[in-house]
């Protein structure tokens, strides 16, 4: 439908007079800022938790803009890669601010993002209504992950040479298919110039624009339902208390409460995040690798190949899957078929087919090697995230409503994941690889057992209204 043309008084100002002209060609632009910002009435009762969100939307634009301007200067191809990044370093004006920053913003991305994950863990946030918003998030993270691991070649130092080639080599490990789904990824039978070219087009296009496309979904599902809060209330529900307006007694409008409520926190991420940049850019090596500062050399295996921190407790669960582990894992398959049986009240044909899947993923679990289970393992770790909104059974959204061992529940989670991501930057150790076993099988149990845990205990009553303490 044509949109109806505004007058304006022709003694109005110039802005409004202009504002007027823009509003008549464009209203599309002015209802968006109404519904998204002014208009879009967000709970009052955010906390801490809250600003990751926003956070991760300023480290994707410092990602896009420091990653064009390197792109200016990079060489994709195997001979003169490493080069050109040290001269980004050394000689390109500020190409060691614009690197730097790039670098840092890669880790930066994930301790945002995965505390932005945790927040949504706390308060039920992916539950009914934001099934969707929680399932593009996780999209999201997989695609910065894909992101992050294609930008990690591009340097061509010794860990970005060997980390890819360990972790395509995984894909290989997939049967029948995974030795030509290897070489499909490398375009060549060792990690080359090809597969640096194949990189890096992926990594400056590909990957940003799906990860764009991702996140304006994730906004806009969101903005549909309307954002959970810290005490799960939702605000915008049919029964929520509204003023004569119909907007949320326990909301406020996101512009500009929240606009300038987040400025404040992104003035204390830049300034950490400036620390870094300026004093500590490598971060011990956990930034930066020390051994990615030697180019790439396909003959020579450096001691140890670690991935960077933030893949590294997916890595240890990989690492945790020996021959021997595999017998526990067939243990867990059998209890869980046998579990299934006694304890619920599915038809005979359901069961059956349990039984069934049971015998064949025994079977499967036992003539194929441990390598590609771990692959398998590392892939689920990620993938069982989406499953999240269905395995949660808490008559309850928010921790602060659940029974009070379930934050002992859920620290002792984030303890196990800090865990396996330590052992995932040390060298392989038989103690490590126990610790590691451990912690896997805890990982899973978190999720696969939260249908019958998130269920036990009573929970606290959760208030009609949101709770609020005006400072
Ligand atoms: C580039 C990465 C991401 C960006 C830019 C982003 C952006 C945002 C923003 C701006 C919000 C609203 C503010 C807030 O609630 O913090 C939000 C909410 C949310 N995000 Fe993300 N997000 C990203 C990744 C993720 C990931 C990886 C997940 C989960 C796997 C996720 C799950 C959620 C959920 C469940 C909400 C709703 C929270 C609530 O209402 O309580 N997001 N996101």
């Amino acid at each position: 439908m044509a949109h109806e043309f505004k007058e304006i008084d022709p003694n109005a100002s110039t802005g409004a007079k202009v504002t007027n002209w823009f509003e008549n060609r464009f209203p599309t632009a002015f209802s968006a800022y109404k519904v998204h910002m002014s208009e879009y009435y967000a709970p009052k009762n955010f906390n801490f938790w809250y600003i990751f969100g926003s956070l991760a939307l300023l480290v994707l634009v410092i990602q896009i803009v420091t990653g064009i301007f390197l792109v200016m200067h990079y060489k994709p191809d195997a001979e003169k890669a490493f080069a050109s990044v040290e001269y980004i370093m050394r000689d390109v004006p500020w190409g060691w601010l614009i690197r730097y920053m790039h670098s840092t913003g890669a880790s930066a991305f994930f301790v945002v993002v995965y505390l932005h994950m945790f927040r949504g863990l706390l308060y039920g946030s992916y539950r009914k209504p934001r099934e969707l918003v929680w399932i593009f998030g996780c999209a999201i993270f997989l695609a910065l992950m894909a992101e992050a691991f294609m930008g990690y070649l591009l340097p061509w130092g010794q860990m970005s040479y060997w980390g890819a080639q360990v972790i395509v080599n995984l894909f290989a490990a997939i049967p029948f298919v995974g030795p030509d789904l290897a070489i499909l990824i490398r375009g060549d039978y060792v990690v080359g110039d090809a597969t640096l070219n194949r990189f890096f087009s992926f990594h400056v296009i590909a990957v940003p624009l799906v990860l764009l496309g991702l996140v304006v979904a994730h906004l806009l599902a969101l903005h549909d339902v309307g954002s959970n809060n810290p005490d799960g209330v939702e605000i915008k529900a049919p029964s929520a208390p509204k003023d004569a307006q119909g907007h949320p007694l326990d909301g406020i409008p996101f512009h500009p409460y929240y606009t300038v409520h987040d400025i404040f926190g992104v003035a204390v991420f830049l300034f950490l995040f400036s620390a870094v940049v300026f004093f500590a850019p490598e971060f011990g090596g956990y930034f930066l690798e020390y051994n990615n500062f030697i180019p790439a050399d396909p003959l020579k295996t450096p001691n140890h190949i670690a991935p960077v921190w933030y893949f590294t407790p997916f890595y240890s669960m990989l690492r945790a899957i020996t021959s021997e582990m595999m017998y526990v894992l067939v243990a867990c398959v059998v209890l869980a078929a046998l579990f299934t049986f006694v304890k619920t009240k599915l038809p005979g044909i359901a069961k059956a087919i349990v039984g069934g899947a049971a015998v064949v993923a025994v079977a499967l679990m036992l003539s194929i090697d441990a390598k590609f289970w771990g692959v398998v393992v590392m892939g689920g770790a990620v993938i069982i995230l989406f499953a999240l909104p269905w395995l949660d059974c808490s008559p309850v959204k928010s921790i602060r409503y659940r029974p009070s061992w379930h934050k002992y529940l859920y620290a002792v989670f984030v303890v196990v994941f800090v865990v396996l991501a330590y052992l995932g930057v040390q060298p392989p150790s038989p103690i490590g690889e126990r610790v590691s076993q451990v912690g896997t099988l805890f990982y899973f149990g978190f999720f696969f057992l939260m249908p019958w845990w998130s269920q036990i205990g009573t929970p606290k009553p959760v208030p009609d209204r949101v709770t609020f303490k005006p400072h």
